[in-house]
């Protein structure tokens, strides 16, 4: 999306100019359609995701905003059925692939390099598992989040099974493969969720 609007931003003239408008526009609602059409994928087709996907993936994860900047995750990519097979547990997958989002509290000291930033690790990572699950979408695939931290005995269980040193806690595992299943997006929006200007204030 970016490349397309750098390469549009070169044209000089007015036709250039026009086109530029147009493609922004476009773009934008399919930015917005990819985000309101995300919902959580279970079952996958027996058949594996191309390394360029898997790419894209991780850029966007890693596109993510997080505190002071300090980018303090770890991305494990895993494809090997029988790692997938132990990671599953309670919850078996036919996912051909999946991604450990970790984080990596040895990335959480400030810039001063003196103190530590409190656990803003957890936000900063939650966004990047979002931003993944986005750009799996947006590439065809179906996806799902699974949780591990804060739940201790499968933070433990994960980092054991993925050998992870003890500064990378896993905080989710993706599950992701092509769709072999398509559910409706659930529609959450709700207008109680929002107040303005204060608690409970309304719009004017
Ligand atoms: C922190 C977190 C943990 C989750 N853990 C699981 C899980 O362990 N197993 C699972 O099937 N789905 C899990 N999900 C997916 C949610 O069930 C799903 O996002 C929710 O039902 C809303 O549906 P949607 O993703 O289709 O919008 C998790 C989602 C989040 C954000």
């Amino acid at each position: 999306m970016a490349t397309a609007m750098l390469m549009l931003g070169a044209c000089t003239t007015q036709e250039g100019e026009k086109q530029e408008a147009t493609t922004d526009a476009t773009e934008n609602q399919a930015a917005i359609e990819n985000i309101m059409t995300r919902t959580s994928i279970r079952q996958y087709k027996n058949q594996p995701v191309e390394q360029e996907k898997i790419d894209i993936m991780l850029k966007a994860a890693m596109a993510a905003p997080t505190a002071v900047n300090l980018q303090p995750w770890h991305f494990i990519v895993i494809n090997d059925k029988k790692t997938i097979d132990l990671l599953s547990g309670q919850q078996p997958t036919n996912a051909p692939l999946l991604i450990a989002i970790c984080g990596d509290t040895d990335k959480t000291t400030m810039p001063d390099g003196k103190s530590k930033l409190p656990d803003f690790w957890v936000q900063d990572v939650s966004a990047a598992t979002e931003n993944l699950l986005l750009a799996a979408h947006a590439q065809g695939l179906g996806a799902v989040w699974t949780g591990c931290y804060p739940i201790m005995e499968r933070v433990a269980e994960t980092a054991n099974v993925l050998n992870c040193p003890k500064n990378i806690i896993p905080l989710a595992i993706v599950r992701i493969g092509y769709p072999d299943e398509s559910p409706e997006p659930k529609n959450k929006f709700k207008e109680e969720n929002i107040s303005y200007n204060k608690f409970g204030g309304k719009k004017e």
